[in-house]
């Protein structure tokens, strides 16, 4: 490991200290925060590279530009649907779904008016934006950041690839007494996990799930995930909020055999279940419970409508016709790989989902022939 990511981690590792001695304790959704988010020294806001061959992971749009076009199919007729319609994109990594979904609608004649970005990372920020540097100025001059949730009112799209994931997770085990949370502590000098009460406003956010668990179950949630979502669709006055992530419907996620949780990290393209290893340089995430999302967007007033796989979804959107048949074979072999890898029940087509909700938006939304809202 190169000093200076060996620095950065340190440096990232004595703060998290830091912050436990000042409070005594602290939640394992801070930790996972700090780790990932703290500015200039967490995973996602280090300069580290994380994407792609040389990095931690894939994600659908990094593989190329199929996934972001046949998104597209599904975006145009929403996005035709409104007078000057706006596109916002929450965590856009380095800024590939952007510019290929901009691409392909700019093809479609169905470009948004604006295409907003919000991201937490400001290193992110930085790849995104020299790529959107590189596109013809009528797309490239479409594209803001926003500094916080959008504070004005727009019609249009919502959209998010494995960004739920990425959000800090409450650790929590069934006990007889009932759930605990997971809280870290320091040990001379080791991070050292204890299991707390919750306060009464998680208590009641864990309450609300309803879950049925054995004693000793234990598992995550999106702490205030409803404030988040309502923060961003607040402003949405018609239109689609659509995200695509791995994950599950509860009754999956909290499978009896689920009983360690989905947390996992991502270190060079290896999967492992320490948190506390490579501390700022490797990825935490946790699977998404669907059904808790699709439930803070009813709460929220939002329609939800449409809940497949990525595999069904694609196919739906004609996902085959993007193969080029007559390339040349090192094109259309790399075609058809990028096709396997988005849509095998093996690869990416059954773990990751689809999940849709509408406000003020009657029209169907393309790509969900085959909807399995009964999952959630
Ligand atoms: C796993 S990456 C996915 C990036 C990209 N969407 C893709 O599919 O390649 C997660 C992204 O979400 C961003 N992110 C995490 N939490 C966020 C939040 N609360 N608001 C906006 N972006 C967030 C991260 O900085 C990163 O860009």
């Amino acid at each position: 490991m190169n000093e200076r990511i060996e620095n950065l981690s340190l440096a990232l590792q004595h703060k998290i200290t830091q912050e436990i001695k000042q409070k005594g304790l602290i939640s394992f959704a801070r930790f996972m925060e700090m780790a990932l988010y703290e500015p200039g020294l967490g995973y996602y806001s280090a300069g580290l590279k994380k994407f792609g061959r040389e990095g931690d992971f894939v994600t659908s749009p990094e593989l190329g530009s199929q996934f972001a076009r046949c998104l597209a199919r599904s975006f145009a007729p929403v996005l035709s649907a409104y007078d000057a319609p706006v596109l916002l994109e929450l965590g856009a990594g380095q800024g590939s779904f952007c510019c290929d979904v901009l691409r392909a609608l700019d093809g479609m004649d169905a470009l948004p008016e604006s295409y907003w970005i919000l991201e937490v990372s400001a290193d992110l920020k930085h790849v995104q934006q020299q790529q959107v540097e590189a596109l013809p100025p009528h797309l490239s001059q479409r594209v803001h950041w926003l500094a916080s949730v959008p504070d004005q009112s727009f019609d249009g799209i919502v959209f998010g690839n494995e960004v739920v994931d990425a959000l800090p997770v409450e650790v929590f085990q069934t006990t007889a007494v009932g759930y605990q949370r997971l809280m870290l502590a320091n040990q001379a000098g080791q991070l050292q996990e204890q299991w707390h009460d919750f306060p009464d406003h998680l208590a009641q956010q864990l309450a609300q799930k309803q879950l049925e668990l054995p004693e000793g179950y234990r598992s995550e949630f999106v702490p205030n995930l409803g404030l988040w979502l309502k923060g961003i669709t607040q402003h949405l006055r018609a239109g689609v909020v659509m995200w695509v992530d791995y994950g599950y419907g509860a009754p999956q996620f909290h499978h009896p055999q689920r009983n360690q949780g989905t947390l996992v990290c991502h270190q060079r393209h290896e999967a492992n279940f320490n948190p506390y290893q490579s501390i700022g340089l490797q990825d935490i995430t946790a699977f998404v419970d669907f059904t808790h999302l699709a439930h803070e967007m009813d709460q929220l007033g939002l329609d939800v409508c449409g809940f497949t796989t990525q595999a069904d979804f694609l196919m739906s959107l004609g996902l085959p016709d993007l193969i080029d048949e007559a390339a040349p074979y090192d094109v259309y072999f790399h075609q058809v790989s990028e096709m396997k890898r988005l849509v095998l029940p093996t690869e990416m087509g059954e773990k990751f989902k689809v999940l849709a909700a509408t406000r003020n938006h009657k029209a169907t939304i393309p790509g969900f022939d085959s909807n399995r809202l009964f999952d959630l």
